[in-house]
């Protein structure tokens, strides 16, 4: 290979890679900014629905299968909420057991919701 074609190797390798580069981050941007709505983020319209949905078929009061961990009032989902069990379980960032169990990861934009109304105070509104 002469030099010319080596710049041009080096030249085609280098838009892909940039190109690549683009790419990600344009993809970064709409899950962050655009798809997910963590405006007005109340425990009562918001969380509650999402506990409800994903976790208290097991952490339900009523529930058995659960291990004792309820998340079907503020007051107790407070305490893991406080404890950071609940954040990083559905994380799942290794430093808890994966939430939920035998299930598959909450999509980020429901995981974002849960964030933000635990920065905002975790308030029970
Ligand atoms: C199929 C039943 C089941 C579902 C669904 C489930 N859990 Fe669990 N969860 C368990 C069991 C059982 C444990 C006890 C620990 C273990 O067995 O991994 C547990 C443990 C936990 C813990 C304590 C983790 C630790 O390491 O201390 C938290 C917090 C928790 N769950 C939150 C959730 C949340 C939030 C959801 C919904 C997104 C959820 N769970 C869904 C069964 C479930």
């Amino acid at each position: 290979m002469n030099m010319k074609k080596i710049a041009i190797l080096l030249f085609t390798l280098s838009v892909f890679s940039f190109s690549s580069c683009y790419y990600d981050k344009a993809e970064l941007i709409y899950t962050q900014n655009v798809a997910c709505d963590t405006t007005n983020i109340k425990y009562s319209t918001v969380v509650v629905p999402i506990l409800n949905s994903n976790c208290n078929g097991c952490h339900g009061g009523n529930a058995a299968m659960g291990a004792g961990i309820i998340l079907d009032n503020y007051a107790s989902t407070k305490v893991y909420i406080d404890n950071k069990r609940l954040i990083n379980s559905i994380l799942q960032n290794g430093t808890a057991s994966n939430m939920p169990k035998g299930g598959s990861k909450l999509d980020a934009c429901t995981i974002r919701k849960i964030n933000a109304w635990i920065n905002q105070g975790a308030l029970n509104n």
